[in-house]
C-alpha cells in the first residue's frame, strides 16, 4: 500500500508555458501544492487564470514546462509514453463540462468503455463493475437507456460513473456543473461528495462558490499564481460575503 504520509500529488516550483509558432504564452508560474489521498479540492479563479491547464497537467493530459510533478512519491519527469498511457488508463479519470458520452449507446455501455482498455480488469468483471458504478450515482433504473434519452444532470452522473469504474486514484472534474441548472448541479455535487465520503480523491474546477463549498479545501488561482489555499470555511464565508458587498 502507498505510504499515507506521501502526498498523492505534489508539485514544486511548477511552471507552464504554451508555445505556438515560436510564440510563448506563459500561463502558470512557480506553483507549489500538495494534495493527499482522500482530499476533495476545488480549484477556483477567473476565466483564463490557468485552472484547466493545471488540471490537465495534474491529470497527465499535458506536460509542464519547468519544475517538478511528483505523483505518489515518484517524479513524473522520466516516465515514458507507455508509463504515461498506463497512468491515464488506470490511475486518473476525468469528468468534463460537456459530458462527452457516446449518444446512441446505452448508459451501461458508456460506463463500461474505460474497462475495455484497462490492463488488469478481466472482461468477465466489466459489466458487474459498471453496474456498481451506475448504482453509486443513483441511475440503476436508467442502465439500459441511451445516453441521448437522459437529462443533463443524469448524463453528468453517467460521466461520473464512467470516471469511477476503473477505481482511479484521483477523479478530476472540470466545471462538471457548468452546463446544468442548479438542482441538477446539486445532484452531481452530491454524487461527487458521496464518492469522496467513500475515500475517493476529487479535484474539481469551478467558477461557483456554492459548488466549491461542497469541497473540503479551496485553492484560488489568479493569473497563474496560487492566490489562496484554505480549508477554513468560516473565514471563506466571511471573505465571500465581504466580496459581495
Ligand atoms: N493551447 C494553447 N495555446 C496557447 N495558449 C493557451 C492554450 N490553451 C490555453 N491557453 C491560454 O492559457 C491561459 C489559461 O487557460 P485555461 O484554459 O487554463 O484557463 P481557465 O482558468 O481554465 O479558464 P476558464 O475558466 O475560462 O475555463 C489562457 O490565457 C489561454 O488563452
Ligand atoms: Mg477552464
Amino acid at each position: 500500500m502507498a505510504d499515507p504520509s506521501v502526498p498523492l500529488i505534489e508539485i514544486q516550483d511548477l511552471s507552464k508555458s504554451y508555445f505556438n509558432d515560436g510564440v510563448e504564452t506563459p500561463v502558470l508560474f512557480h506553483l507549489n501544492l500538495k494534495i493527499h489521498k482522500g482530499e476533495f479540492v476545488a480549484i477556483m479563479g477567473p476565466s483564463g487564470s490557468g485552472k484547466s491547464t493545471l488540471m490537465q497537467i495534474l491529470g497527465f493530459l499535458d506536460a509542464h514546462t519547468n519544475g517538478e510533478y511528483i505523483f505518489q512519491g515518484e517524479p513524473t519527469q522520466a516516465l515514458d509514453d507507455d508509463a504515461l498511457a498506463r497512468i491515464r488508463a488506470t490511475r486518473v479519470s476525468f469528468v468534463f463540462q460537456a459530458f462527452n458520452l457516446l449518444p446512441r449507446t446505452t448508459v451501461l455501455q458508456n460506463v463500461m468503455l474505460p474497462l475495455i482498455y484497462h490492463p488488469t480488469i478481466p472482461s468477465g468483471e466489466r459489466q458487474k463493475r459498471a453496474e456498481r458504478a451506475i448504482e453509486l450515482v443513483g441511475l440503476t433504473p436508467r442502465t439500459d437507456y441511451l445516453s441521448s434519452q437522459l437529462s443533463g444532470g443524469q448524463k453528468q452522473r453517467v460521466a461520473i460513473a464512467r470516471a469511477l469504474v476503473t477505481n482511479p486514484d484521483v477523479i478530476f472534474a472540470d466545471e462538471p456543473t457548468g452546463n446544468l441548472d442548479s438542482a441538477s448541479g446539486v445532484a452531481v455535487m452530491q454524487a461527487l461528495k458521496k464518492l469522496n465520503d467513500d475515500g475517493h480523491t476529487i479535484i474539481l474546477v469551478t467558477h461557483e462558490l456554492g459548488t466549491a463549498q461542497h469541497a473540503k479545501r479551496i485553492i484560488r488561482i489568479k493569473d497563474g499564481h496560487v492566490e489562496s489555499d484554505t480549508s477554513d470555511f468560516t473565514r471563506l464565508n466571511t471573505e465571500s460575503a465581504h466580496n459581495l458587498k
